[in-house]
């Protein structure tokens, strides 16, 4: 079997999942290739024992990322840190030769990914993708499988968000991801807009407009040290857009609602579709059933719901019966990344993790939704 030697950047919650991902590599059934951690690097010293406990292969810890990009062994680099620092470690990382999995927003505004996208031109022998886990949902897999074989006749409406209730508390304490200086002034389309973009711009689905409300709620929260603070980030947001849909041409409207403030959500990841002839929705609150409806002239319209279970991109050791969740979606975007190093292009469509052109028409998207915001009018994109 192939190793890949990592290095990861930044080793807060995203580090470890990927950490986590690797220690079971032997989940997965055939694949022929793996990764490795070999040096990690935070801010945060207290986060390393929890790395060299449980992996012998990480030789380096250490506070400076520089020192990670000049180690001859790390091949490739995860990088997991704050919005504001996207673009210069990216950029360092593919200057360094180092093969990058990016974490969204991909920068934190667009001029920051612009300058990502040069460095990526300038560099064609680094392979450069962004992580977005939920399309590897094999609900997911199946509705992409549906998108490919074109089975929705004429693309009536579609529907995608990410929706989360964490920041309902108004008690709960600021944090990174709530201040502009470091999350960026997309607020929460930086934080959940590519998850709930990706299956639709793999698709072809070119947004041509948007108009855009976007929502401040909490104007501030505790700063964790007995005071209060501005929270200027916005909360929600719901964008409706103009899309065509690349196989017939054809505008449908494509509304996308990213809400960190949405009352009763954990982590609701969902994308319906509506067709004239074929219709499907699915969401992660009950992650293996995917909903079915055809239409058939002449008899009653109703709603098929199927069960999935594990039958995943990757194969794996599961039985197809059982339930697929979160910490198997990253596993199979690290088996997707790995697999495409290795093999030049991904397993299938579907089954690759989100590329830099995707996440430059995020920015795009994003872009125009602030500038709809501010004008209340609908942005080109
Ligand atoms: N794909 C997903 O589902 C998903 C989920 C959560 C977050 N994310 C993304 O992952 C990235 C990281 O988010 P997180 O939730 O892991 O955050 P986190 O705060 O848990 O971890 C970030 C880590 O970066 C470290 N750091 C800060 N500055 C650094 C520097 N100069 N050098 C090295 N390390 C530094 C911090 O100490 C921290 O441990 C963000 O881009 C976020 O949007 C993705």
């Amino acid at each position: 079997m192939k190793t890949v030697k990592f290095g990861i950047i930044g080793a807060g919650l995203m580090g470890r999942e990927f950490a986590s991902a690797i220690a079971r590599w032997c989940h997965l059934a055939d694949i022929d290739v793996r990764p490795e951690i070999v040096a990690v690097c935070d801010r945060n010293v207290a986060l390393f024992p929890w790395y060299t406990g449980h992996f012998a292969s990480v030789k380096q810890t250490t506070t400076d990322y520089r020192e990670v990009l000049a180690n001859p062994e790390v091949e490739a680099v995860y990088v997991a840190v704050p919005h504001n620092l996207h673009q210069e470690i990216y950029i360092a990382a593919i200057e360094a030769g180092k093969h990058l999995m990016g974490e969204k927003p991909f920068g934190i505004d667009m001029s920051a990914c612009k300058a990502i996208m040069e460095a990526i031109r300038k560099h064609p022998e680094v392979m450069v993708r962004c992580s977005s886990e939920s399309p590897f949902f094999p609900a997911a897999q199946e509705l992409c499988d549906m998108i490919e074989a074109n089975s929705f006749g004429r693309i009536i409406e579609v529907n995608t968000g990410f929706l989360h209730a964490s920041d309902l508390d108004p008690e709960k304490p600021i944090n990174w991801k709530r201040m502009i200086e470091f999350n960026g002034e997309y607020g929460v389309m930086g934080d959940l807009g590519m998850h709930a973009c990706h299956v639709g711009f793999r698709a072809g689905w070119q947004p041509r407009n948007v108009r855009a409300v976007l929502s401040d709620i909490m104007k501030e929260r505790p700063d964790g040290k007995g005071g209060r603070v501005p929270c200027k980030t916005w909360d929600n947001s719901t964008l409706l857009c103009e899309a065509i849909n690349p196989i017939d041409n054809e505008p449908f409207p494509w509304t996308i609602k990213l809400q960190r403030i949405s009352p009763g959500q954990k982590n609701n990841w969902y994308i319906e579709i509506l067709g004239t002839e074929k219709s499907v929705r699915w969401s992660s609150v009950q992650a293996d059933v995917i909903e079915i409806l055809e239409f058939k002239r002449g008899q009653e319209q109703g709603w098929s719901h199927i069960q999935t279970g594990f039958d995943t991109a990757f194969k794996t050791i599961t039985g197809g019966i059982f339930q697929f969740g979160f910490t198997d979606s990253i596993q199979q975007m690290w088996a997707a990344f790995v697999y495409e190093l290795a093999h030049g292009k991904p397993l299938k469509r579907y089954a690759g993790c989100v590329t830099p052109d995707e996440a430059w028409l995020s920015h795009r998207l994003f872009t125009a939704a602030l500038a709809s915001q501010r004008n209340s009018s609908t942005e080109a994109v």
